[in-house]
């Protein structure tokens, strides 16, 4: 059977990267998590101190990045050295966004991404995959929940309460990022026009995992 491109776009908290990793698992396929590339590049310019973007272009673009299967995450290499445990701290999080929005910067991530799913077999999940890094992607999701569903997803995830957090401050900051990730000038978050659109409001990441099979086995057969 053929082995398949999976393009999974949407915004923070539809539960992409939980799904793309299910399938990943159960159709014996590479999960490429691109934020954490994304969240790399970011991790080494605050590391070095680099402030202006030329700088952060430079930087990236002389990068030896490399990515391999890992338990939890994708695991993520600079020069050799793993960084994937320090892509997730609030600092990191903070700048991802701007270094994630520089042309060039996307210019070398995009290029790595294409060479790393060359062949097939895999699950990329990020926020252009089905318009910018794979147009001929074999199956394009986007895959989005409502404002609110997403403000109690990380409400819950964060620690709620005892955290010090109110799901309608959460849903508000959401509101706002969607917003900018949906109007800003490079690859904007936008579904691709050919793209299966996939409110998962309602159904449980079991569900959501099972309905993108679904999709997946019926391309794989129209291309056996
Ligand atoms: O999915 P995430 O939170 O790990 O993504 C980190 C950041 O990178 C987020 O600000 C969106 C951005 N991103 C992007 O611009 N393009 C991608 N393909 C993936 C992530």
């Amino acid at each position: 059977m053929k082995r398949l491109s999976i393009a999974i776009d949407g915004p923070a908290g539809a539960g992409k990267s939980s799904v793309a990793k299910i399938l990943a698992r159960r159709m014996g396929y590479t999960y490429l998590d691109t934020g954490a590339m994304y969240r790399a590049v970011t991790y080494e310019s605050l590391r070095r101190g680099l402030a202006d973007d030329a700088a952060i272009v430079a930087m990236a673009k002389a990068l030896d990045m490399t990515v391999a299967p890992g338990e939890g995450h994708m695991r993520v290499f600079l020069g050799g050295e793993e960084v994937t445990a320090h892509l997730r701290t609030p600092e990191v999080s903070a700048a991802v966004s701007r270094v994630s929005a520089i042309p060039d910067v996307r210019a070398v991530m995009v290029a790595l991404q294409r060479k790393l799913s060359a062949e097939g077999g895999t699950v990329l999940d990020g926020r252009d995959i089905g318009t910018v890094v794979l147009p001929h992607a074999d199956v394009k999701i986007f895959l989005t929940a409502s404002p609110h569903t997403r403000a109690v997803r990380r409400y819950k995830e964060m620690g709620g309460r005892e955290a010090g957090l109110t799901v309608e401050a959460i849903e508000e900051e959401i509101r706002t990022r969607d917003h900018l990730d949906s109007t800003r000038a490079v690859s904007p978050l936008v579904p691709a026009a050919d793209a299966v659109y996939l409110d998962n409001s309602n159904l449980t990441l079991e569900e959501t995992a099972e309905a993108i099979m679904a999709i997946c086995r019926k391309k794989a057969g129209e291309e056996a």
